[in-house]
């Protein structure tokens, strides 16, 4: 088993300061309980918008909403002592205008106590990430294969397969770390672009379907553990829970059918 980290807090600057360092560790989290084993692990605990896919069985993460992020940042901040915690602004809540971005990222940051947010989108993005890094918002960019465009893209696609897309995705990277993101999540970029774009940026890169040469690795927790049904190819199942879940239910009901369940230590016994 890894080594825990002493608990002393991971901040924005000590986050960024490990650009080309240390691999940063980071996962999604939505939970109290979960959020604090994984915390002495990692980095960064994201509160991710999959949360709608992989806990709330939602066919895309579009219908998730700002109520449904913050209710699950609260439980992840109740069990965060040491990781940053960022929560994902969602789809709606923010391509507006710099005023909604604004109002929906402190909104979230007050109710929860996150310490960042992050938002997908690369160019068209970059006054919204200017507006609220200058208004004391972390925010941590996240370009590539962007969820939230699932309709616009056709699909959960890999990009930049193809050398001649490289420019513009590269080009989205840069802006965003030039408007100030302290950190970019690369998803589903591949491998050779997304070295490529962590050479070029002066922020921590953070990979998902993307590179071992980015600065960190990220992994949507629920696929890690083996709770979701149809991972993506590039998903990690670190342990099969699953079966472990099934065979505990299946055990419990067949105790409580034969009456083995509760047994007397399970019950309390009259005192008089
Ligand atoms: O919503 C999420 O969990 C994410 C990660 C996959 C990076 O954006």
């Amino acid at each position: 088993m890894a080594e825990a980290r002493a608990v002393e807090p991971m901040t924005v600057p000590k986050f960024l300061a490990r650009k080309g360092g240390d691999p940063l560790v980071c996962l999604t989290a939505y939970s109290t309980p979960v959020a604090r084993l994984l915390d002495p692990y990692v980095d960064l605990l994201l509160v991710g918008d999959s949360v709608g896919v992989v806990e709330h069985g939602l066919p895309t993460t579009i219908g998730v909403t700002v109520a449904e992020m913050i209710s699950h940042g609260k439980a992840v901040m109740r069990g965060a002592k040491h990781a940053l915690v960022a929560v994902d602004l969602p789809f709606g809540s923010y391509e507006g205008s710099t005023a909604q971005a604004f109002s929906t990222a402190s909104h979230i940051m007050r109710e929860t106590g996150c310490a960042a947010v992050k938002l997908e989108g690369g160019v068209a993005m970059i006054e919204i990430v200017a507006f609220l890094s200058a208004r004391g918002v972390p925010v941590i960019g996240h370009v590539g294969l962007r969820p939230q465009s699932v309709h616009l893209m056709g699909g959960y696609k890999a990009v930049g397969r193809h050398r001649r897309d490289w420019d513009a995705i590269e080009a989205d990277a840069k802006a965003v770390a030039e408007a100030g993101a302290f950190a970019i999540v690369l998803e589903g970029v591949a491998e050779p672009l997304a070295a490529r774009i962590t050479e070029a940026v002066p922020v921590p890169t953070i990979g998902i379907g993307a590179s071992a040469r980015c600065d960190g690795q990220i992994l949507v927790t629920n696929d890690l553990l083996g709770l979701t049904e149809n991972p993506p190819r590039f998903a990690k199942r670190f342990v099969n829970l699953a079966p472990l879940i099934a065979e505990a239910a299946a055990t419990f009901a067949a105790q409580v059918k034969t009456r083995r369940f509760p047994a007397p230590e399970n019950t309390y016994s009259a005192k008089d």
